[in-house]
């Protein structure tokens, strides 16, 4: 298999929230334990933490990437509304210091790592989200600067042949009132047929979602340390592990469950 060639998604850890710090610990030394970082990239799809500015919480979160990294893990994350704000009320002076902590090779969204014949592009869902009058509730917008990147990078020469995989917080399918990526619909004109993987977060559900938009994975990440994933409904903590070489997908439980 050629290097970094594998996917392993994990999304809304909620560190600060309950047990999820020690969950989280332990989802990251499982991984480190079990998967092989010549073939694993991880990708990290928001609300690392429970709240932003934490000082307890952002510290357990950046040990626990510097873990990964010491590892020789890649890691490529993009922020959740959590990681902003309270997950209801978000701000710049929040989102300056998260992206300067967690994310200080990213200047700006969308962001294009590429590895081996594989375009990973992180969204940030937050982005349009920050204005004084709609920085309130939980939804998500991109914002048609963010948009436009987009789609201009999709059609970069340097891109078209490549497995191409975006990774974003906000979930493009929920109606959920105040939970919604607004512009969900342009996001979809975008991509629809011209990506390999979409994977985000959010919602807490955990449920896949394929062949949906034309890509071949859509994924919901779910909470990997099951904040408010009530098993009584089925919701189950998974963590999913995607071969980009035959786009297969294996569950996982990094907490042994
Ligand atoms: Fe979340």
């Amino acid at each position: 298999m050629p290097d970094k060639n594998q996917i392993i998604h994990l999304s809304d850890l909620h560190i600060g929230y309950q047990d999820c710090g020690t969950k989280a610990a332990k989802i990251i030394e499982n991984i480190i334990k079990y998967e092989d970082p010549k073939v694993s990239i991880i990708i990290i799809t928001g609300d690392i933490v429970e709240r932003a500015r934490q000082a307890k919480d952002f510290t357990l979160a950046l040990e626990l990437m510097a873990r990964l990294k010491q590892g020789n893990f890649k890691v490529l994350l993009c922020p959740g509304n959590h990681d902003y704000g309270t997950g209801f009320i978000n701000s710049r002076k929040n989102a300056r210091e998260f992206r300067r902590l967690f994310i200080p090779e990213v200047a700006n969204f969308p962001y294009l790592d590429i590895f081996g014949n594989t375009a990973f592009i992180g969204l940030d869902s937050n982005e349009a989200e920050l204005h004084w009058y709609d920085r309130f509730f939980a939804d998500g917008e991109l914002g048609a600067l963010q948009l436009t990147k987009l789609d201009k990078m999709l059609n970069d020469p340097q891109l078209k042949d490549k497995t191409k995989v975006v990774y974003l917080h906000h979930h493009p399918f929920s109606r959920l009132p105040f939970h919604c990526l607004k512009d969900s619909q342009k996001l979809k004109k975008v991509i629809e047929n011209r990506i390999d993987v979409l994977l985000y977060g959010h919602l807490h559900l955990g449920l896949s979602q394929n062949n949906t938009w034309g890509i071949k994975i859509v994924l919901d990440g779910g909470s990997s340390t099951g904040k408010r994933m009530p098993e009584m409904f089925g919701f189950k903590i998974k963590h999913r592990v995607i071969d980009l070489a035959d786009f297969s997908i294996v569950e996982k439980n990094y907490l042994g469950g």
